[in-house]
């Protein structure tokens, strides 16, 4: 059995339709209700909870670690709960798994933890300089699951997230990314808003390749090092609009805002670590995975009248 936390959320979800999909037994763990028509067993908790954490994870051959507050703002404004969650909640399902017997421990990091890239593409060896709370729960998480490995010989895995989108992703989500914000923005026929000038880049990978990601780990011996997974392109938002705008065949103009503090400007993975180690390898393009976030089924998608 393959438990996965925060599987209710939008990486999780996607996460626990493929493994049930590839015949996985999957148990979910969440504070929210479960996933719309999963088949997935569903245990509403928290992973704060110990005991019960403890008791659910025995006999799992694996745990996916998801569920965390993942509002950077919200870090900000309330570091206490980000830390309790993120990086208590992470040590408790860390001593709870080595306490039932679990051996693999899968944690999503983020590129949070590398703050404003000096160098790009940013290799895993680069220097780590959260600018958020958010960004340091998660560092401090992963050192803990790395540490477990060579404390404990787990076979854990964290994989450093970049800015994820696809089908699924609330945009109502203080935390939702750009894509989803501007998918919206497009349905509901307003011009999409940039803070800033634009030109800032970011590494935009698929749900489905990360979900992909997850699994491949699953098959690994766990290391002492986290692996990056994006897409190892690199987009400026400006860009990225007039992707959408392209995509959707219709003309619509992006509205600038002020910056926002703590932006950073460029971001994009260096995957060949990843690559080489769980042979991942991204499959969906930008262009792919918007046009079927846009346009499913070949047919409007979402409102896309409205543009
Ligand atoms: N989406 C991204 O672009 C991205 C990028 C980097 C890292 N990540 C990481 O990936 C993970 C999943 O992110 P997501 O985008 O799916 O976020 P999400 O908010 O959609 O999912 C997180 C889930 O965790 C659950 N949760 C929160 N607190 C909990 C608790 N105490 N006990 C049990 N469940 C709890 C929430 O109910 C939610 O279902 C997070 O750890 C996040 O830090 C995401």
């Amino acid at each position: 059995m393959i438990v996965i936390t925060g599987g209710s959320g939008f990486i999780g979800s996607r996460l626990c339709s493929l493994l049930c999909e590839e015949g996985y037994p999957v148990r979910i763990i969440d504070i929210a209700p479960p996933p719309p028509g999963t088949t997935a067993e569903f245990v509403r908790a928290s992973v704060l909870d110990f005991p019960r954490m403890h008791r659910l994870f025995a006999g799992a051959e694996a745990v996916i670690h998801l569920a965390a507050l993942v509002d950077v703002q919200g870090s900000i404004a309330d570091p206490f709960s980000d830390f309790q969650v993120n990086a208590g909640g992470t040590l408790n399902v860390l001593e709870a798994a080595r306490k039932a017997g679990v051996e693999k421990v899968l944690y999503s990091s983020s590129a949070a933890v590398y703050g404003n890239p000096k160098e790009i593409p940013i290799a895993e060896s680069h220097p780590t300089a959260p600018l958020s709370p958010y960004g340091l729960s998660k560092l401090t998480a992963e050192r803990y699951v790395l540490l477990y490995n060579s404390l404990y010989g787990m076979k854990n895995v964290a994989l450093r997230l970049f800015n994820v989108y696809g089908e699924g992703q609330r945009p109502s989500s203080p935390y939702a990314g750009v894509v989803a914000k501007f998918a919206e923005a497009f349905s509901e026929g307003r011009q999409p808003e940039i803070f800033g000038s634009g030109r800032q880049t970011r590494d935009f990978v698929h749900i489905s390749d990360v979900a992909r990601a997850f699994e491949l780990a699953l098959h690994c011996d766990g290391f002492g090092f986290p692996l990056n997974i994006g897409s190892g392109k690199e987009t400026s938002l400006i860009e990225l609009v007039e992707l959408m705008v392209r995509i959707a065949g219709k003309k619509t103009q992006p509205v600038f805002r002020e910056p926002k503090a703590g932006d950073i400007a460029r971001s994009c993975a260096d995957i060949s670590l990843a690559r080489q180690k769980i042979g991942y390898c991204p499959s969906v393009s930008l262009e792919e995975g918007l046009r079927s976030l846009l346009c499913p089924e070949g047919r409007g998608g979402i409102g896309l009248e409205a543009i």
